[in-house]
């Protein structure tokens, strides 16, 4: 039976991109809604011109009440019966009270190797460190930041006068070729680690 992926965006969605257009012919999945804090994030945009199901919640009216965010978050998301959540660059943490309900079925994008440099600013970090080498990991979401079972990395090697915004172009590149591949193996039941190397 064809899976059902909810995409969390809350920019461009370029990674919700490379996954919506890899889920087509043989491939055991579909996208079924894209889901944004973001009104205004390009990804919703895309999603539309495309025919893809789209529900904002954005999470300004909540404050601090990220209880009352998420149960909204829950809602807009019930009426599409996903499977699977793909977050791709959803920059709002999620509590153990979303997360638990969907631990082993939902996925994130961090583009650093982890577990090294969890959180925000992770090329200019792998830089001031004197890494050689960088890249991004596809892993399961708990309710730790960053943390879980790592599904997938993808190296490359750090070059003289990188800076951290080459160097996030190039990760990026590598973030779309990582993201659906593991998704392809994650809905077919291989929850190894999958290792690429930048070409
Ligand atoms: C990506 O680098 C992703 O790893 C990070 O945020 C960025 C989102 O980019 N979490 P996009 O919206 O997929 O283009």
């Amino acid at each position: 039976m064809t899976r059902r992926v909810a995409i969390f965006v809350s920019g461009g969605g370029s990674n919700m991109r490379a996954l919506v257009e890899d889920m087509t012919g043989d491939h055991p999945a579909r996208a079924c809604v894209v889901v944004s804090n973001n009104e205004n994030a390009g990804g919703i945009a895309w999603a539309r011109a495309r025919g893809i199901a789209t529900e904002v919640v954005d999470h300004r009216p909540f404050g601090e009440d990220r209880a009352s965010f998420e149960a909204a978050l829950n809602a807009a998301l019930d009426k599409h019966t996903p499977d699977l959540i793909c977050l791709a660059g959803f920059m709002r943490v999620l509590t153990a009270g979303f997360v638990g309900p969907w631990q082993g079925r939902m996925l994130n994008i961090h583009p650093s190797l982890l577990p090294k440099y969890k959180g925000l600013n992770t090329h200019a970090r792998a830089l001031a460190a004197g890494d050689t080498e960088h890249g991004c990991s596809v892993h399961e979401v708990t309710a730790l930041l960053d943390d879980g079972p790592i599904l997938g990395q993808a190296r490359l090697n750090v070059a003289d006068g990188d800076t951290a915004d080459t160097l996030a172009a190039r990760v990026l590149v590598q973030e779309h070729r990582l993201y659906p591949a593991v998704l392809r193996r994650f809905v077919t039941g291989e929850h190894g680690c999958l290792n690429v190397n930048a070409e």
